[in-house]
């Protein structure tokens, strides 16, 4: 009798230990996970911020870097200020242009946005420290997206500082899309394999989504390209609808590259199509895709046939990240695929 209650209470115990263990470590990464969402949410919206600064010409908005006119909390009133603000804030020597609340303000808004999210990212690191016991890589790639952060948040000060440089705006956003990409890969990391899927098969759709993701990295530099060509051609042309005729080469080269992304997509889409029925996520992700690839061509011909309407900048801005972060999305889930043991001896 005392011998199996000692044989059952051990396993019992253990049990029930090793069951709350797990229960803690479920709930730890169900909050990683979010925390991780929410953050990769945010930062699509600090890019569609930073896109309407740029649209609406706020980059200037805020003179000094990290304060606005040397305070926390900018004006709302030229009133408010010193009479020799455009002297005493000429911090950069680019000069000072007369106040403006609502770019001073969208301006603002934008450097808020980019605070909150490092702050999320800082969240992340604190939700991956209960997963480390399991493994180190949440811990990892949470701790690699807070230090590119914080580079992102120096980025912007010299973006300031150059007095919007072409080149400094384009890594900003190239930075934010790699900041994306580790979000991404820490949202992903416990995606579990569940594809049928053959080994030779399985090399051909990683291969062939990481083909259309330098594709699409390839068109989104391009893009920063065409944007520098527009801030030239603004400087020159009043009239908006006026900027495409003067932007050279370039433009032609993005616009035909889309031909070249529409296509490859098209091939992706047949590729995957067989295991978009496995995993909802996958058919999820791969209709996303489609969908986003559509609208950025659209607005990308909004942008060069009806007038260059300054909404659409921000949009096709926003759209083009979201693009390159859905295809990411789908490589992510592919490489944690693991070929399925049915196959094993059955390639292609
Ligand atoms: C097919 C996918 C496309 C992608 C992924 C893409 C991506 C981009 C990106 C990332 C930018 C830079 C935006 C910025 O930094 O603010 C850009 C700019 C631009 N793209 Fe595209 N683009 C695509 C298609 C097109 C098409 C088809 C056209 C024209 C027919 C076009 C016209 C433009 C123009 C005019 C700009 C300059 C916009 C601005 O100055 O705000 N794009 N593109």
């Amino acid at each position: 009798m005392s011998e199996s209650k000692t044989v059952s209470a051990v396993p019992r115990g253990l049990w029930s230990a090793s069951f709350r263990a797990a229960r803690l470590t479920d709930a730890a990464e169900r909050r990683y996970r979010l925390v991780g969402l929410l953050t990769i949410g945010l930062v699509f919206l600090v890019i569609l911020a930073g896109g309407i600064v740029r649209a609406t010409g706020s980059g200037m908005g805020c003179p000094d870097w990290p304060k606005c006119f040397g305070s926390w909390v900018p004006p709302t009133h030229e009133s408010q200020l010193p009479s020799d603000y455009q002297t005493r804030y000429n911090v950069h020597g680019h000069g000072v242009e007369p106040f403006n609340a609502a770019k001073t303000w969208t301006e603002y808004i934008n450097r808020l946005l980019g605070a909150l999210s490092g702050v999320l990212v800082f969240g992340l690191v604190l939700a991956a420290v209960p997963l480390r016991t399991r493994t180190l890589l949440p811990l990892a790639l949470a701790g690699i997206a807070f230090v590119l952060m914080a580079f992102q948040g120096w980025l912007g000060a010299q973006v300031v500082d150059s007095n919007l440089a072409p080149y400094m705006v384009s890594l900003h956003m190239l930075v934010a899309l790699v900041i994306q990409f580790i979000l991404v890969a820490a949202v992903a990391w416990r995606t579990t394999p569940v594809l049928d899927v053959p080994l030779r098969r399985l090399g051909l759709l990683r291969s062939a989504t990481l083909a259309f993701l330098l594709l699409v990295l390839a068109q989104i530099l391009l893009g920063t390209r065409v944007r520098e060509a527009v801030d030239v051609a603004a400087l020159e042309i009043s009239d908006r609808a006026g900027w495409v005729d003067g932007l050279g080469l370039v433009y032609y080269v993005h616009r035909s590259f889309s031909i070249l992304l529409v296509s490859g997509s098209v091939g992706l889409g047949w590729l995957l199509y067989e295991y978009t029925r496995q995993l909802g996520h996958l058919y999820y992700m791969v209709s996303v895709l489609f969908m986003l690839l559509a609208a950025e061509v659209l607005l990308g011909v909004v942008l060069a046939y009806a007038g260059f309407p300054a909404w659409a900048q921000p949009l096709h801005l926003l759209l083009g990240s979201g693009l390159a972060v859905a295809v990411f999305f789908i490589f992510m889930v592919l490489l944690k695929q693991k070929q399925s043991p049915t196959n094993r001896t059955n390639p292609l």
